[in-house]
């Protein structure tokens, strides 16, 4: 299945993909995870991308266009893959079609996970905490067992330097302006279903595995 992850920052799109790619063995394409990747390995990409993440501005189209044209043609995607975090303007949308149609795919779902308001998603990421495996907590709603250190290899955890309150707040305009368009865009192609994602993160993930394998036994 070729699906797009999508939704505010905050919406939980990190938290959903990690289990959807372990339960359907498909990767898990993240392009703030790339750029984060390339930023700790000091890469030219690392460098140029830093002064627009930690403002909370996008990275120019064509990086993560050919970030993107790269990735899916890696084998790891011949049986699928899951986007989360691309694409986020309608340039990055049509480029998607055009790699895609280049590679005889096409995108089967893009799953749009609402969460309003503002507050909640604030909420979220001002309490979200990272570790340096990729493992992602909450301080209230996805708690590690040991205050400050990960389940699942003991390191300590970090803040992203984006959850601070000024680059959150940017990041929300940003989406509401350049990305949120594109939920009109899929919705015309046909492609976008949409689920609660207000919910706890076990549930949002039972609806969305539901709709998933609704599309596989093509019910929907
Ligand atoms: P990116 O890393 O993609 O950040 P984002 O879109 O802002 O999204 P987040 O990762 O902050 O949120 P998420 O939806 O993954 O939520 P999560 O699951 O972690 O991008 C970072 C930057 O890179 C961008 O600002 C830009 O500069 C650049 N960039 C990346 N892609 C780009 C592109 N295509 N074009 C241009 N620039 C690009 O959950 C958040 C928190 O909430 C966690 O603590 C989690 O535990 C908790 N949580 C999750 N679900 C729930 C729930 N259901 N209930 C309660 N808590 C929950
Ligand atoms: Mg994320
Ligand atoms: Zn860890």
């Amino acid at each position: 299945m070729n699906i797009v992850l999508f939704g505010p920052p905050g919406s939980g799109k990190g938290t959903q993909a990690k289990m959807l790619a372990e339960k359907y063995s498909i990767p898990h394409i993240s392009t703030g995870d790339i750029l984060r990747d390339n930023l700790k390995r000091e890469t030219k990409l690392g460098l140029e991308a830093k002064s627009y993440m930690d403002k909370g501005e996008l990275v120019p189209d064509d990086v993560l266009i050919g970030i993107i044209k790269d990735r899916l043609s890696q084998s790891d995607c011949a049986s699928g893959f899951l986007l989360d975090g691309y694409p986020r303007t309608l340039p990055q949308a049509d480029a998607l079609s055009t790699i895609l149609n280049e590679i005889g795919k096409k995108l089967d779902i893009v799953l749009n996970i609402d969460v309003p308001p503002d507050d909640e998603l604030i909420k979220r990421l001002a309490g979200r905490r990272m570790c340096a495996c990729g493992a992602s907590y909450h301080v209230l709603f996805n708690p590690p067992e040991q205050e400050g250190l990960c389940n699942l290899c003991g390191n300590k955890l970090y803040h992203r330097d984006d959850d601070k309150e000024e680059a959150i707040i940017n990041r929300l305009d940003v989406y509401k302006h350049q990305t949120q368009p594109l939920i009109n865009y899929y919705t015309k192609e046909g492609v976008m279903l949409t689920v609660n994602g207000a919910a706890g993160i076990s549930e949002v993930f039972d609806e969305i595995c539901r709709l998933l394998d609704d599309l596989k036994t093509g019910d929907s």
